[in-house]
């Protein structure tokens, strides 16, 4: 939970990952200790009362706020908020699907409509389909880089509660234009929503294009080590905090725990230093793979044959360290691959300090009806890289030798 503060004293993008639980962390201990309770103790009646009306700061019981989520959130709020002329509000969540359904429950009643998407991580996309529909919710949706069809949607809809959308998405990399949504969504009174886990804040901050809500699964880059399941939501809206988001979360509980968020916090000190290695990495690995006889394509924001280069370049600073490749063998050679690296990770999730690999059509997609599929752009020869943050040379010949084994 972050309050606001004036972008005259704020210092740098790394000091602020560094610094930031200060604010927090006011004991003499140098490294944030983990506030490893469940309650908090009152001095008094009194002391418990001012507590209670939020005329005294502090904490009182753990699912209502903890000093390291606080720590955590207040420092992710200060990097995705840098360029905003407040420091916007936060929530740290016990996932990155904890973010997502608080979202969702705090902004929907039965009888709304929301549009997100076609293409959407796969819980997310089943909250939508599934959960939206049995709490009285219509979803309508949209193929993401085309605006014309939110238009329509838009019109088609006109009390739409928000617009939700990730970007770049997985494992496509396709872009969604946020300022173009931003623009339409704000025409017609809805909200936009922009999950930021592929880029993270070093990338891209929505908040600055105007969205309303950032979210993260922080289980990614923001912890980077592959130690945390967790996520974040972040708004420059004081009343959608207040009235809405925090009571959900605290109500329903999907909260973030001390030790999970220590780690988050623990993960921020380095994120300046990782992600520009991240990017470096995913630039070299995309151009080593678009030059490889085996490679069909490859989808990466950063390569001038990326058919939305121009729109990462107006919406990124940098083109992070995510990226897809096609094989011209199809679904058997991207098995032959998977099972031929070594250096590479098979794993879901992405971001980490260590490279991760998955073979969407055999592993997280696997049970997307093939139509569906197609629609998201997932074919069967589809691999998703996560690059990590070994010497990039490595990488590239541990791809290098998997690929010409085909
Ligand atoms: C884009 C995106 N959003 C949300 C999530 C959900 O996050 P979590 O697994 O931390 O609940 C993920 C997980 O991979 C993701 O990739």
């Amino acid at each position: 939970m972050t309050e606001p503060r004036s972008i005259s004293d704020r210092p740098h993008f790394g000091t602020i990952a560094i610094r930031t639980e200060r604010q927090i962390n006011r004991t003499h201990a140098h490294i944030m200790p983990i506030y490893q309770s469940s309650t908090y103790l009152f001095d008094s009646v009194a002391h418990g009362q001012a507590l209670w009306r939020g005329e005294e700061e502090g904490y009182i019981y753990g699912r209502l706020g903890n000093p390291n989520a606080e720590a955590t959130a207040r420092t992710i709020a200060a990097l995705e908020g840098i360029r905003l002329p407040q420091t916007p509000y936060a929530l740290l969540t016990g996932s990155g699907m904890g973010a997502v359904s608080t979202v969702l429950l705090a902004l929907t009643s039965a009888g709304d409509t929301v549009i997100s998407q076609v293409a959407l991580y796969g819980a997310t996309h089943a909250l939508f389909t599934k959960e939206m529909a049995r709490r009285g919710v219509q979803h309508v949706t949209f193929n993401g880089p085309c605006l014309d069809e939110l238009e329509a949607a838009l019109e088609q809809h006109p009390h739409a509660r928000f617009v939700y959308i990730e970007t770049p998405v997985n494992p496509t990399m396709a872009l969604t234009d946020i300022r173009g949504v931003v623009a339409r969504a704000h025409a017609a009174g809805a909200l936009v929503v922009v999950d930021n886990t592929f880029a993270s804040p070093y990338v891209q901050r929505p908040l600055e294009m105007g969205a309303d809500i950032v979210l993260h699964s922080t289980t990614k880059y923001l912890t980077g080590h592959g130690t945390v399941v967790g996520g974040v939501i972040v708004t420059p809206h004081e009343a959608l905090y207040r009235e809405k988001l925090l009571p959900i979360l605290t109500n329903y509980g999907a909260v973030a725990g001390p030790m999970d968020a220590w780690l988050t916090g623990l993960g921020l000190k380095t994120f300046h230093l990782r992600m520009p290695r991240h990017c470096e990495n995913g630039l070299a690995v995309a151009r080593f793979l678009e030059q490889h006889p085996a490679v069909a394509r490859v989808n990466y924001p950063g390569l001038t044959s990326f058919p939305q280069h121009d729109l990462a370049n107006t919406q990124m600073d940098a083109y992070g360290a995510m990226l897809s490749f096609e094989l011209h063998g199809g679904y058997d050679a991207a098995v032959h691959v998977m099972n031929s690296v070594s250096l590479c990770r098979l794993a879901v999730s992405l971001g980490t300090v260590d490279t991760l690999i998955a073979h969407p059509a055999s592993m997280m997609n696997f049970k997307t009806p093939p139509e569906e599929r197609r629609r998201m752009g997932i074919t069967e020869g589809l691999i998703r890289l996560s690059v990590g943050l070994e010497e990039v040379e490595d990488i590239i010949a541990d791809l290098d030798q998997a690929l010409c084994s085909i």
